[in-house]
């Protein structure tokens, strides 16, 4: 007899120090006996949920902001990039977008803006950092190297390297950085040469041929461990219009919201998400996104630690 339920991944709680990792309940993971998220492409891998059901009816639109932020059940939280406070440094502005202060336990997301003279030269120390362009091209130095990019492009950055942002003529170039694990942003009087050359290749751009399908949804892996990122894995998605059932990660993620508009919901709360918001979603925190314009959400996400999104548990 059939089973009734989909066997998806369970948690197993290694018994080491806090260590968490998934078992595979459907038998087509790739890496067993851990979940690969093979799951979410079988027959009810990737359950929907109808935002319109009772119990969905019930649940009300987080409408107060905390600044700018829209908060959400644990430290979960929608914050408006157009709202957030941003402070200026030379051609420079940047303001935090996920913080500790903001309640995150292992990335610091920030939003830089730069035009005309190129920017001063900052570093985030001894961590893993990748580099989502927004929008407008420009030129990317690390450590001395430097690297033409346009908006959608994925940048990887060595701990320990320096960055100066330069926008082409007559642009401006926004470029949401994120740092694992957390950190202050550090100035550098100028730039250092230490640009690590055994890891040449910095930049990954959109390639629809690399997409991954994830039930209704698919992404596209940017910035990851092929490219020497350990700790950080950055991706490009599509929602189109329809509601994920309430589901947990074990891993920290950020999400851009590039196009399109939806909700965030978590147990008893939902926020509207719009173009240029950014979700912070903590781990195990239970929540779905639901895409409600016509043409779905493109959105992007970088999760830590982790090095696969499609992950994902059921309670
Ligand atoms: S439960 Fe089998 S791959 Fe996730």
């Amino acid at each position: 007899m059939p089973d009734a339920e989909p066997r998806l991944s369970r948690i197993l709680r290694a018994d080491f120090g806090d260590e968490e990792t998934l078992l595979c309940g459907c038998k087509q993971t790739r890496n067993g006996p851990f979940c690969d998220g093979a799951h979410t492409n079988l027959p009810e891998g990737s359950p929907l949920d109808d935002p319109l059901s009772a119990a969905n009816r019930d649940i009300p639109v987080v409408t107060q902001r905390d600044g700018a932020r829209a908060l959400l059940n644990g430290s979960c939280y929608v914050v408006s990039s157009e709202l957030a406070p941003m402070t200026t440094r030379g051609s420079l502005r940047y303001g935090y977008l996920v913080s500790a202060e903001l309640g995150s336990l292992y990335q610091t997301q920030l939003l830089m803006e730069v035009t005309g003279e190129a920017s001063p030269v900052v570093t985030l120390g001894s961590r893993d950092v990748i580099l989502f362009i927004g929008s407008g091209a420009g030129t990317v130095t690390i450590s001395g190297r430097d690297f033409e990019v346009n908006a959608t492009d994925g940048v990887f950055i060595r701990p320990s390297e320096a960055i100066q942002l330069t926008a082409a003529d007559g642009q401006i170039l926004k470029v949401f950085v994120l740092a694992c694990p957390l950190g202050e942003l550090g100035w550098l009087e100028q730039m250092p040469d230490n640009f690590e050359a055994s890891f040449g290749e910095r930049v990954v751009s959109v390639d629809p041929a690399q997409r991954t399908a994830m039930g209704p949804r698919y992404f596209q892996i940017l910035v990851d461990k092929r490219i020497g990122s350990k700790v950080i894995t950055q991706f490009i998605g599509h929602i189109p219009p329809s509601k994920a059932a309430p589901h947990r990660h074990l891993y920290e993620e950020a999400i851009i919201v590039l196009s399109g508009e939806g909700y965030m919901w978590t147990e008893d709360r939902k926020a509207r998400v719009t173009a240029g918001d950014v979700i912070f979603l903590p781990r195990k925190q239970l929540h779905s996104l639901e895409a409600t314009s016509a043409d779905g959400l493109d959105v992007v996400g970088v999760i830590c630690p982790g090095d696969n999104p499609s992950i994902n548990y059921y309670d």
